[in-house]
């Protein structure tokens, strides 16, 4: 299978497309053939070799993806072949196929695509879990989000603001993404 491998820390250009074996799969994961996957802050720290991959986790980058199951261990019951997914993964969503515990595996949304829903287990997964079922954030109550223009912080704001919550958040300026203090804005607009 392709992949996209991190020849050595660096910068964007370390990552190169290259011909890999493929990936196998045990009792209790299941295969999935890579529709999309997405770009987290994560990923560029693991680019530049400041944020290594667990023990026993894909080498390549790719924290989340989506796409098709295209093989299933023999402990796995929830999942079969055909399925569309989205999953949360130690690494390996830069590539052709990934193998990931069937525990990790999520449905796609009714109304999402195939491909957006790659975008979903990472950072939609972590602020609903956190800031609304945790933390029960309601309407009619105020919201402080500190990196409001982070992939985190916006998919707060939004969701915030959809939900009726007054939302504050803070940023590194009006402009630039690197801050030497921070600034504070209320969000008007979702
Ligand atoms: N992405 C995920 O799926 C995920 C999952 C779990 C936890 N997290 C955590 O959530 C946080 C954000 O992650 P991310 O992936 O969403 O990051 P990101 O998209 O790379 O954004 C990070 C943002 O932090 C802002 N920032 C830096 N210094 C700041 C300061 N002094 N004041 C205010 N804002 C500042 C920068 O905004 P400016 O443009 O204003 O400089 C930058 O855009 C991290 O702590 C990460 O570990 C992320």
């Amino acid at each position: 299978m392709k992949a996209v491998v991190i020849t050595t820390p660096g910068g964007p250009e370390v990552l190169q497309l290259q011909e890999v074996e493929d990936t196998q799969i045990n009792e209790d994961e299941v295969l999935i053939k890579v529709e999309a996957t997405a770009l987290n802050r994560a990923d560029t720290f693991q680019r530049q070799g400041k944020y290594p991959p667990p023990k026993g986790a894909s080498p390549y980058p790719g924290l989340e993806c989506s796409g098709t199951i295209v093989a299933v261990g023999k402990n796995v019951s929830r999942w079969k072949i055909g399925d569309q997914v989205c999953a949360l993964l130690s690494g390996g969503g830069y590539a052709e196929k990934v193998a990931v515990p069937a525990g990790q595996v999520l449905p796609v949304p009714q109304g999402v695509s195939l491909k957006d829903a790659a975008a979903l287990p990472e950072v939609a997964c972590t602020v609903w879990s956190t800031v609304f079922m945790m933390s029960r954030l309601s309407a009619g109550e105020t919201f402080m989000v500190h990196g409001g223009s982070s992939g985190i912080g916006t998919f707060a704001i939004q969701i915030a603001k959809h939900q009726g919550v007054k939302v504050f958040v803070t940023a590194g300026s009006a402009h630039t993404s690197h801050p030497a203090s921070s600034v504070f804005y209320e969000v008007m607009l979702c």
